[in-house]
């Protein structure tokens, strides 16, 4: 099934195909075509071009985009989307002035999310992961990472990937897989934590690679959460079964995880919301992949990472959304995108560049998502006519999408 899309006012995005992330001030660029078509085959796109070029040729389905953009959809590189319940009385608590590691503390936080999900059937979890799923496709995001974390138990959180698993299946966007098992320690392990570690490299990372159940490991890597020292043991020993880190870092201290991940090959470091220049110096010439998560700043009323710092130093920035019931509970990349902007300073071809490619990179998917390049993935947002794509992080708040296609179908 051949598509053609005709009149499109600027199409986005355009790669060729060997470019896998973007850095520093090529980050500032953002290749497009203006009066372009795009033709799409099945699940590719199959071809591109001014309309002036356009051949004659005949196609199942003609869709004319006059007055439209067109944009490869987002690529949301961190998310815990699998989780029960929710924490909305936990958000109350912090509005009548307790902290998050002051409502952590009390028995909230993480494990409250894993008292309810023990507790959750894997078909009630997969129905509410769904729900979140399917609304996040149709705000545009066509590949996107989920992490286990919210089990803590080798039961529940094999639960959790069993449902990754199972939603990778029934729908058509690529969702990668975390083991997140060292999300927190459990209220039984609080005296003894070098059991808990001891149950998640021996029993639940055997269990995990066994039955080929996640791609990447992370690590919340924090003051009262997980050391350095207990990073790098989980790391390590998640090596030998071929797991790729993807970790918490610096979101509320800085302890070295930057460098311990950038050590450890880490494919991304995420949060960086504190950072100093000895975590800059790590990341220059390493391949890992900044992350930041602007709506969680938002959502917590901590420091935004800061972008312009990383950017500016030559680095790439990759944003997601971070989606999870205690520190951001929306999975709008387009207010990531917006926020990005206002409150980080990030230019709009930067947000977008992070938001795209970059998050495709951290992904371990650059070479199928992320950009308008032929013979990737036919990932697309048809955005509603608007002027111009510096309108698109602007009119914050407004839904500027007219149809999202992933893998060729319309969502
Ligand atoms: O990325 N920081 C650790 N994990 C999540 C929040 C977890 C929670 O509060 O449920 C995050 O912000
Ligand atoms: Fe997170």
């Amino acid at each position: 099934m051949k598509t053609l899309f005709i009149n499109i006012k600027e199409l986005l995005q355009i790669r060729d195909s060997d470019i896998r992330k973007v850095s520093g001030s090529n980050m500032k660029k953002l290749p497009s075509l203006k009066n372009a078509f795009l033709v799409i085959e099945d699940d590719l796109i199959l071809d591109f071009g001014l309309m002036e070029d356009l051949k004659k040729t005949t196609f199942d389905k003609t869709i004319d985009a006059s007055g439209q953009l067109v944009l490869p959809t987002w690529c949301d590189s961190h998310t815990h989307i699998v989780y029960a319940g929710n924490r909305e009385g936990e958000f109350v608590d912090r509005i009548n002035g307790l902290s998050y590691e002051e409502i952590a503390n009390k028995g909230g936080g993480i494990l409250n999310s894993a008292k309810k999900l023990q507790a959750s059937s894997e078909e009630n979890l997969y129905q509410q992961a769904s729900k979140r799923l399917e609304e996040v496709m149709a705000l545009g995001t066509g590949a996107i990472e989920i992490k286990s974390g919210y089990g803590l138990t080798v039961e529940a959180e094999i639960k959790m990937l069993s449902v990754i698993k199972k939603l990778a299946k029934n729908y058509p966007i690529a969702i990668k897989a975390t083991f997140l098992g060292a999300h927190a320690f459990p209220t039984e392990f609080k005296n003894n934590k070098d059991r808990y570690i001891n149950l998640i490299i021996d029993e639940m990372l055997p269990l995990i690679a066994k039955e080929n159940l996640a791609e990447f490991v992370d690590v919340f890597c924090e003051k009262g959460y997980f050391s350095i020292q207990q990073t790098a043991e989980i790391l390590s020993a998640a090596k030998q079964y071929g797991l790729i880190p993807k970790i918490h870092v610096n979101q509320f201290t800085i302890m070295g995880g930057v460098q311990l991940g950038v050590q450890h090959k880490a494919l991304s470091v995420d949060h960086l919301e504190v950072l100093d220049t000895n975590d800059i110096n790590a990341l220059k010439d390493s391949d890992t992949m900044p992350v930041a998560l602007p709506s969680c700043s938002y959502f917590l009323s901590i420091p935004y990472t800061p972008a312009r710092k990383l950017i500016d130093s030559g680095l790439p920035l990759a944003l997601a959304t971070d989606y999870n019931p205690g520190s951001t509970p929306s999975g709008n990349m387009n207010f990531v995108i917006s926020t990005a902007c206002i409150k980080m300073k990030m230019t709009p071809e930067e947000a977008i560049n992070a938001a795209t490619l970059n998050g495709a990179y951290a992904m371990n998917l650059s070479t199928t998502h992320g950009s308008i390049t032929k013979g990737k993935k036919a990932n697309l947002i048809i955005t509603k006519p608007i002027p111009s794509y510096h309108f698109l992080p602007y009119a914050f708040g407004s839904n500027l999408i007219d149809m999202v296609f992933i893998e060729g179908k319309k969502v």
